[in-house]
């Protein structure tokens, strides 16, 4: 018997015009549209496999066992899967990601962009890209994107939409482009972005005003990657960012991502761009500033961001591929073994010849 199993490989995405806010109809619309960039060198690494065996779902992340919010968001999407193919066996999923999760650094959006794919392929589906997009969009609407490598655009949601997906609007070489991301914290964030927007929704006298304006900034963003001009770019990536967060500040009781050092990295970022260097800001559900600049700019950004106190690290990304099933051969010509260590325990390892992830040790 064949054994319906599929690893793939997803990166998460930085929104550039930021998505805030779901349409109180449908399933998981999204009420503004967003334009984001996916990112190499942060990688989700998740293996899907179907099995006679079990009695129930099983998520293990990161090494360790994950818990039953985590798992049944996970089974939601294994249902459509199995309602789509036919497949009755339940699922062990096995992911982990490079970088630290559920923290605001768009894990969930690499996640789900990486399980849709896995799921469907180990089902036996051959979905197409906008196929795969969708099923991710109904679990996390930020998924729907980092199925597409470069930048891609997903609109706003409406009350006929039945599928709604992503879609790349350039290749990930279009704009010469560094993010350079200054990690704040390592801990997952108090407020999910989807209890976060609900309650942005319900509560912010903003929020209205967001849905308005988004729209024409998501536009300038789209007209400005098309012209490859950084400048317009990132002053319109900015608007977005903070523009949604006064609409979450605006919240009763407000809802408050960012931390001292959040800010004293915005200062910087001004300070850089006060001396010449062209350097944006935006920042999503966390504390976690990204910063857009010049290759040529790279080091010196993260050299200045690196040294802000408070800051725990920078990671340098790049526009990157999409989401895409693991083959060896494709995989083997970059590295030997490619290794993820998780948040806080354990490293999980990727083998090259058989796209298995084994926990490798535990650390301290
Ligand atoms: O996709 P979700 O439901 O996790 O929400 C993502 C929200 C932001 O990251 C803040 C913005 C965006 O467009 O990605």
């Amino acid at each position: 018997m064949k054994i319906k199993q599929a690893t793939t490989l997803a990166h998460p995405n930085i929104a550039l015009a930021k998505y805030w806010g779901k349409r109180d109809y449908g399933h998981n619309l999204p009420a503004v549209p967003s334009l984001s960039v996916t990112l190499a060198g942060m990688t989700t690494a998740t293996t899907v496999t179907f099995d006679p065996d079990l009695k129930q779902d099983q998520l293990l992340l990161g090494g360790q066992q994950a818990s039953a919010q985590a798992t049944s968001r996970v089974t939601g999407l294994l249902d459509r899967v199995r309602t789509q193919s036919g497949v009755t066996e339940k699922a062990r999923v096995v992911s982990a990601n490079d970088f630290p999760t559920a923290a605001g650094l768009a894990s969930s959006a690499s996640a789900f962009a990486a399980l849709a794919l896995a799921a469907s392929t180990a089902a036996g589906l051959h979905l197409s890209p906008e196929e795969v997009s969708n099923l991710a969009r109904l679990t996390s609407v930020s998924a729907a994107r980092s199925v597409f490598g470069g930048f891609a655009e997903l609109r706003a949601g409406w009350p006929k939409d039945e599928k709604l997906s992503a879609q790349q609007v350039a290749v990930p070489e279009h704009l010469p482009l560094r993010i350079v991301v200054a990690v704040v914290t390592e801990g997952p964030k108090a407020v999910s972005s989807t209890d976060g927007m609900a309650h942005t929704v319900k509560t912010s006298s903003y929020y209205a005003s967001w849905v308005e304006r988004a729209p024409g900034i998501f536009g300038r963003v789209k007209r400005a990657i098309a012209d490859k001009d950084l400048e317009a770019l990132g002053v319109a990536a900015e608007e977005s960012a903070f523009a949604m967060h006064a609409t979450s500040l605006a919240a009763t009781p407000a809802l408050i991502y960012w931390t001292g050092t959040t800010l004293d990295v915005l200062a910087e970022v001004r300070r850089l761009r006060a001396v010449g260097i062209g350097a944006y800001a935006t920042i999503d559900a966390g504390p976690h500033v990204k910063v857009m600049c010049a290759p040529e700019d790279e080091i010196e950004v993260a050299k200045v961001l690196g040294a802000v106190p408070g800051v725990l690290r920078t990671i340098v990304t790049r526009p990157g591929p999409g989401a895409r099933v693991f083959t060896a051969a494709e995989e083997r010509n970059q590295t030997d073994s490619m290794t993820y260590e998780s948040i806080s325990t354990a490293y999980v390892t990727l083998d090259l010849d058989s796209g298995d992830l084994e926990t490798q040790s535990v650390k301290s």
